[in-house]
């Protein structure tokens, strides 16, 4: 047993001891039966005397979280509800962890690890998943503020839908979008995540099968894991999800829906070509199996065409749409959108209604306005541009590491998705990089089984500025080069060779 003490805490080691111990105890990492190291065992693991580790286990017999067994030791007791002795009651605390749903106690929480690492204002992120703060239109909101103060209406209940008029626009936009819809079928969520969420929670039970591309979204990943399905990730390649092995698992698993990312993919940056929409469009009919299609990035596109997306291909009802406003204008407004057949339409509404009610009516407001006096297209063209320079500097950076670090140009959307020499570990590149100030997101997490990806990383091109990109893909391509030397230097010790 090992336990975590700091000698410079003012608590008395002993009481620290006790207090770890009983965590354990109280959380069921340790249960009734278990019986803790001898005393001069404990004392010389965690190099203290015996008395402190003898007052600990003291301290723990008060509570009545051990007991003394002779030819036993101290073992943990079984714990039972205590009578009520009125205002003189003990009340122990109380134990979280096996209350909580197993589901939810299986997903890690890797995003916000993250996002923590990111919040120091000299990290150089390169793991983010946002534009660029410094390109957020305040201006023209500052502007909209003015010619459209806030009433009354807007600090009001909207319906749970979301707000007619911003529905109305968003039909309007997606127009643009190759998709002709009216403003009824749209409904307003809390970004797209929301979307995801709905689905799990209408169509997944525990133990259903869902499909996924592979790699994915991560948190798309979370949220299925705590529905309890189970995940089943198809590779992808230059034109999208391979439909081969879709085809075969779709026979297997008889999956509850396909989650794609058919529009500059998180991570890989790939395009679903038009003959694989179609083609996974003929599949999904054939085995009557929905696609959730997740739309985030489309908008922010580098190239001259652009594909319809599924939902426009598909006249049968087959898939849900998602999309949000969190990559072009603000993330933390936190407005999305979805366009589904009817039935999914209702259940969404329950389910809005069950989460929050409707997405917050002012910030529904302000971006109906600013879809409605045209600055969205503009916005767009700007940003766009500037991601795109992002981009080439990203790309010819990463070139300069002379063939170490293998990657596609994507024509849009956030992420260049990067291979590393399989000699190079994973661990060490990111401890190398964040000891330097920098951060990207390890391949990994983007595998439903996260002992894949090893090898793969995403970089993040959008979010930081121009001079600090520079600086953090210096500091990055510099630790690849740095352990690959290291790395082929052990090899020419050690004469061991790569196998193939
Ligand atoms: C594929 C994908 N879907 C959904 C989202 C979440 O979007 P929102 O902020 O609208 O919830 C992201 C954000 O990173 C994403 O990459």
């Amino acid at each position: 047993m090992r336990l975590d003490i700091n000698r410079n805490e003012t608590l008395p080691v002993y009481m620290q001891i006790a207090n770890r111990i009983k965590e354990q105890i109280l959380s069921g990492i340790l249960p009734a039966g278990f019986v803790l190291p001898p005393e001069r065992k404990m004392a010389d693991d965690h190099a203290v005397s015996r008395t402190t580790v003898i007052r600990a286990y003291e301290e723990l017999k008060a509570l009545g979280l051990v007991a003394s067994h002779r030819g036993k030791g101290t073992v943990v007791t079984e714990r039972k509800v205590p009578e009520s002795h009125g205002n003189d009651q003990k009340v122990f605390p109380l134990s979280w962890y096996p209350l909580f749903d197993k589901k939810i106690a299986n997903v890690s929480d890797t995003v916000s690890e993250l996002m923590h690492a990111g919040n120091h204002n000299d990290v150089i992120s390169l793991a983010a998943g946002i534009g660029d703060p410094n390109l957020y239109p305040i201006s023209t909101l500052q502007q909209i503020q003015r010619e459209s103060p806030l009433e009354s209406d807007q600090l009001n209940l909207s319906p749970v839908e979301g707000l007619y008029s911003l529905r109305e626009s968003i039909s309007r936009l997606m127009t643009g979008r190759n998709l002709s819809v009216s403003a009824k079928e749209v409904m307003i969520l809390a970004g797209s995540m929301q979307g995801i969420d709905f689905a799990a929670r209408a169509l997944l039970s525990p133990g259903d099968a869902v499909i996924v591309e592979e790699p994915t979204f991560l948190q798309a990943i979370q949220c299925f894991r705590a529905a309890g399905a189970k995940i089943i990730g198809i590779p992808i390649d230059r034109e999208g999800i391979r439909l081969d092995v879709l085809e075969a698992q779709l026979a297997r698993y008889k999956p509850k829906f396909i989650y794609t990312i058919p529009a500059y993919h998180n991570p890989t940056g790939v395009v679903m070509s038009i003959e694989r929409r179609k083609g996974l469009l003929d599949l999904a009919y054939r085995y009557q199996v929905p696609i959730l299609e997740d739309d985030p990035y489309g908008d922010i596109s580098f190239a001259q065409e652009r594909l319809p997306p599924l939902k426009a291909l598909d006249p049968y009802g087959y898939v849900i749409y998602l999309s949000t406003f969190s990559k072009v204008l603000f993330p933390g407004l936190r407005i999305g959108w979805t366009i589904a057949p009817e039935p999914v339409m209702r259940k969404f509404a329950l389910l809005k209604q069950i989460a929050d009610l409707h997405v917050n009516t002012p910030g529904q407001f302000l971006v109906d306005q600013f879809l409605r006096k045209g600055y969205y297209e503009a916005h767009l063209r700007r940003t766009s541009l500037d991601y795109q320079k992002k981009r080439d500097v990203m790309a010819k950076a990463l070139t300069q590491a002379k063939g170490l670090i293998h990657f596609e140009i994507p024509d849009g959307g956030f992420y260049l998705w990067c291979r590393i020499p399989y000699q190079i570990s994973q661990k060490e590149l990111l401890a190398l990089c964040s000891d330097q100030g920098v951060i990207y997101t390890p391949g990994n997490v983007f595998y439903p089984q996260e002992s894949d990806g090893e090898h793969w990383l995403r970089l993040n091109f959008t979010y930081e500025s121009m001079d600090r990109l520079e600086r953090g893909l210096s500091i990055f391509i510099n630790a690849v080069k740095k352990l690959n030397k290291q790395s082929s230097q052990t090899d020419l010790e050690t004469g061991s060779r790569p196998i193939v």
